[in-house]
């Protein structure tokens, strides 16, 4: 896969040589170039932005260097014999960046990233590039960054791992958190290593047992415990097809209870409400 990541802070970008971003460039399972906006700037004062066309605080990314960097770059990856190019545009306006996301883009053969500064990018940027390729307005959460360096950190490590031989084991991705087509998205539970006994604390006897099945029971039930701690939502929107007989039988000791109609779990206080 090749990476094109165009921006006015290519240091911030050094992250992707190390860790495992960094062996997969090593490894020749990523291709990655990283170009400075500003070379596309010929004023003295390399300007790339501008004031907002009808008023309002802070600045716009100018049409013309992004038009040109993008023009070059695009050049550059078809010259090198790459397939499809398709845009991704970290914004927090933009549609959220799932592991769905990270999976549809980590079969794409080459990603161009544009992260932003100051108020983001004049809009007929977008529009135009629209017109050629695929483009993906990501957003990595619900939070305003200072720029889009950090969301191109975050898309390409979660992008990367997915790469064939890039994990050295398949079987790891299977049981993400998120994996899509998981029969549900539960967050994972605790995990323990050596030493057994720490400042006092133990591991949990199950964990100990050599029992392979109690083990796979308990991990579920850890699971279920913080999914329904920390993502109610997930739990809603579960299919309970999903919930085994044990399953629903932790829902419920968790407080939780299907809906009248018994097709969603819901945390019984708000069923009463
Ligand atoms: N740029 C600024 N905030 C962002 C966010 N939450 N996601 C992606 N890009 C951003």
């Amino acid at each position: 896969m090749r990476l094109d990541v165009v921006t006015i802070f290519p240091e911030y970008l050094e992250p992707l040589n190390v860790s495992l971003v960094g062996k997969a460039r090593a490894r020749g399972s990523l291709d990655v170039h990283v170009h400075d906006l500003r070379d596309w700037t010929y004023d003295r004062h390399n300007t790339v932005d501008d004031t907002p066309y009808g008023g309002g605080p802070g600045m716009v990314m100018k049409t013309e260097p992004w038009g040109e960097a993008l023009d070059q770059v695009l050049a550059d990856g078809y010259e090198a014999g790459r397939g499809a190019p398709a845009l991704v545009v970290p914004t927090p306006s933009g549609r959220p960046f799932t592991q769905e996301l990270a999976v549809e883009l980590s079969e794409r053969p080459w990603l161009v990233f544009t992260p932003a500064r100051y108020e983001g990018i004049d809009r007929r940027v977008v529009d135009e590039y629209a017109t050629r390729m695929p483009v993906y307005e990501v957003s990595i959460g619900d939070y305003v960054l200072a720029g889009g360096e950090a969301a191109v950190l975050v898309v390409t490590e979660a992008v990367a791992r997915l790469l064939p031989g890039v994990l050295g084991n398949a079987e790891s991705h299977r049981d993400d958190s998120f994996a899509p087509g998981a029969m549900a998205n539960l967050l994972e539970g605790p995990v323990y290593t050596k030493p057994p006994r720490w400042r006092g604390r133990g591991i949990p006897d199950v964990l100990l047992s050599g029992h392979h099945g109690r083990i796979a029971r308990w991990r579920r039930d850890e699971a279920l415990r913080r999914t329904t701690a920390h993502r109610p939502d997930l739990i809603e929107r579960c299919d309970p097809a999903a919930f085994d007989k044990k399953d629903r039988e932790t829902l419920s000791i968790l407080g939780w209870a299907p809906e009248p109609g018994g097709r969603f779990w819901r945390k019984v206080e708000d069923v009463e409400e």
